[in-house]
């Protein structure tokens, strides 16, 4: 997606150890007229599949998930980070976050999916695949099917993408960056 990646160029900031700061646009303040872009392109690739729900992960994720169930009139659920106490009917799983070096628990109530749900997962960054994994196995949990996985920003010289190949679903990024390094930053072709 064109657009994004020169918005990348311009705004983004890359750090040794490939870490991509994309706060002025999507991660702190956001730019609601980008991100409607975003949704018209997740509309364009994944328009075609027989979905009834967007599902996402708090908090990044909601921004492109509420465009995309906008654009297509469906509703958007977040997976949640923190496991309310009191609060029957939640489905858990637990996620290693490479970043932060730490196991954290992640949570959807059985309310909002179901087994007649087919649902697209959309987050901001696909790096390791660990969030996505454990979203993954939240639906499979509530015996829901996932059809597809996009995601605004792969880090593609991390393991996600390759690890998300073997679920056997439609696997979208919008920008793939193969590398990241003290201000330099080169996409895939
Ligand atoms: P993984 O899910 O792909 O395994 O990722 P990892 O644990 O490594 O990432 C943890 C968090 O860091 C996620 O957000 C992920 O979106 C984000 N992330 C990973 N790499 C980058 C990067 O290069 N730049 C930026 N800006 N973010 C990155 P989070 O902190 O869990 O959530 P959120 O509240 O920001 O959505
Ligand atoms: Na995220
Ligand atoms: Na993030």
């Amino acid at each position: 997606m064109k657009l994004l990646k020169d918005r990348i160029l311009k705004d983004g900031k890359s750090f040794e150890g490939g870490i991509l700061k994309v706060d002025s646009f999507i991660n702190h303040q956001m730019d609601p007229i980008l991100m409607k872009s975003i949704g018209v392109e997740f509309v364009r690739r994944f328009g075609h599949l027989p979905i009834n729900k967007i599902i996402t992960i708090e908090a990044s994720g909601i921004a492109p998930a509420i465009m995309l169930g906008y654009l297509l009139e469906l509703p958007v659920v977040f997976v949640k980070k923190t496991v309310p106490k009191t609060m029957n009917n939640m489905l858990t799983a637990s996620v290693y976050s490479y970043t932060k070096d730490k196991t954290y628990d992640i949570c959807v109530s059985t309310d909002f999916l179901t087994k007649t749900d087919q649902v697209v997962f959309i987050d901001d960054f696909l790096a390791n695949g660990n969030a996505s994994i454990g979203v993954y196995e939240l639906v499979k949990k509530a015996g829901a099917t996932m059809l597809g996985m996009g995601f605004i920003i792969e880090k593609s010289f991390q393991k996600g993408n390759e690890r998300l190949q073997e679920l056997n679903i439609q696997i979208e990024s919008l920008a793939r960056i193969k590398t990241l390094g003290d201000n330099l930053i080169e996409f895939e072709d």
